[in-house]
Parts: C-alpha cells; structure tokens; sequence
C-alpha cells in the first residue's frame, strides 16, 4: 500500500441496511473496508444482491444513510486540479435525459466543466465515435436499443475526463464483441487521464482485463472475501492478456471463490 499522499479513497467498517416497505431489514453491507490509490482500478465482483450497486450509491454521494467512514483524502488538497473531485459515474441501468439527443446528452455532462461550447462538442463527438454512436448523435434516447443508450452514459461519463470514475456494470447489455473494443478503450483512456476507477461487474474475464486490484464480495450481507493484485500492469492488451497462462490461472482462482458465493446467494434468495 502506498502512503496516505497517495490514497484516493479511504473506506472504513462501511455498513447497509435498508428497510423494505413491509418494514423487513435487509443488511446490505457489512464490515466493508478498502483503500484505493490514485489512478488505481479496483474491479468488484460479487453475487446478485450482495450490495455492489448499493456501494457504488454511497460512493457517487447519492446515499448518505450509512454507518462506518468514508474518507476521500484528496478532496482535502487546495490544489483544485488534484482534489480529485471531478468525478462521473455509470449507473447499472438506464440513466440518459429523454428529452436531450444523444449528442446533448453527452455535452450535458461536461456542464460543469469549464470547456467551451465548440471543445465540448467536439469531445462529445469524439467519445460517441468510440462507443460506436457517432450515426447516432441526432437520435434520442428511446429510438436507441438497451446496450447503445448504456453506451451514450459510458460516453457522457468518460467525455469529462474525470479523475474518478464510478461504474456499474457498464458494458452488461453489449454484446461480447463490442465489450472487448470498449474493454481496450478503457484500457487505452485511463493510461492517459490516470483515472482512479471502481468498476463493478459480474464478468470475471472483464475484471481481470480492466483491474489492478480485484475486490470480490460474499453474499449478502456483502464483505470482502479476498483481494487480488492482477499483476498485468496498465500498459497491456485487452485481446493478447485472455490468451496467457497467468489470466487462466487467475480466472480458475477467483471463479472457484466468486461460485461458492454465488450458491450461498442462491440459497438465502430461495429461503
Ligand atoms: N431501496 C431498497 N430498499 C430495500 N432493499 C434494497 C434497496 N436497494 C437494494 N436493496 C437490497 O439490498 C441488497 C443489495 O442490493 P444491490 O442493488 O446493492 O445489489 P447488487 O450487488 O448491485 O446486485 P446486482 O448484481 O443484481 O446488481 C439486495 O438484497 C436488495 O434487495
Ligand atoms: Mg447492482
């Protein structure tokens, strides 16, 4: 672990529990802890309902009922460029504005920066042209199938160079062939912004390709179950890692651990 001048984000005995309507709790989240580097990758992989999405909302400020500590020590920095606070996050599902076009949907999100209206544009354009939208800038959200509407949010997100990127499950509904190019994009992007990212996903293969750290969650009420330093380095290839013996090895690992979960899981949900 580096020292705290490096630390992005600090989570400490982080837990979740929600009341459901007919007044039942649900603990989410127990006793998760973690530290993340700047421009680290962590990948979370876990069972259906063990907690991820709920994480990553606490993570984004979106939910703020919660026990344990969560600490972002570079937001402390008065350098503004290195405060880290410029962040964007994909959520699991659906999150465009119906009424804006593609294109304004993805201008939209870099709102807040201070880049002008021809720069934002042509980012904008840049970005959709990566995800495979670049006909599509004219057309709106609903015109658009599942996968390219999740592909205008990964566009928005990335379109604002953010410094920390929160994702869930992004690339779920592309299909196999367009999430390997976007894998290698991802890839490609965050050697050059040095993004801090928190990647949450259900597929081992892509958490392997993208992480420097695989974090993988028990059952509900999620916990880390164990760490994994991917020793693959930044600079590396989406296509080329999937064929080495050291990704095979390490898929064979986590499977093993990530299906003894996903039984638990299957069990709790059936009682
Ligand atoms: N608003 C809510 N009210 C009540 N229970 C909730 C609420 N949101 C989530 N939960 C419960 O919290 C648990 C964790 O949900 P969460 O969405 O974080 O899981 P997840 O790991 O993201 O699952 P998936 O992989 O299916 O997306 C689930 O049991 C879910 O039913
Ligand atoms: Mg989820």
């Amino acid at each position: 672990m580096q020292p705290d001048a490096m630390r992005a984000l600090s989570i400490q005995g982080l837990q979740k529990s929600f009341v459901t309507q007919r007044r039942q709790v649900v603990r989410a989240i127990s006793d998760f802890s973690l530290e993340v580097n700047v421009s680290e990758v962590i990948a979370v992989l876990g069972p259906s309902g063990c907690g991820k999405s709920s994480l990553l909302r606490i993570l984004a400020g979106l939910d703020s009922v919660y026990s344990g500590t969560i600490d972002w020590p570079l937001r402390k920095s008065s350098d503004a460029k290195a405060s880290g606070l410029q962040s964007a996050t994909v959520f699991q599902s659906d999150s465009t504005f119906p009424w804006m076009n593609v294109r304004q949907n993805v201008i939209f999100g870099m709102t807040s920066l201070k880049i002008d209206r021809d720069a934002a544009a042509q980012r904008a354009d840049y970005y959709l042209k990566l995800v495979g939208l670049e006909k599509f800038h004219l057309s709106y959200p609903h015109e658009l199938s599942g996968g390219m509407r999740q592909r205008v949010c990964i566009a928005r997100a990335l379109a604002t160079e953010p410094k920390l990127l929160l994702m869930d499950e992004p690339l779920a509904a592309l299909d196999a062939q367009t999430r390997v190019v976007i894998q290698q994009e991802l890839l490609r992007i965050w050697l050059q912004t040095k993004s801090t990212v928190i990647y949450i996903t259900h597929d081992l293969g892509e958490a392997l390709t993208l992480a420097d750290r695989v974090v993988l969650m028990t059952a509900r009420p999620g916990r880390i179950k164990t760490i994994r330093n991917i020793p693959f380095g930044r600079n590396r290839d989406a296509y080329e890692l999937r064929g080495t013996p050291e990704f095979g090895e390490l898929e064979v690992d986590l499977w093993r651990l990530l299906a003894e979960e996903v039984g638990q899981s299957l069990v709790m949900e059936s009682r």
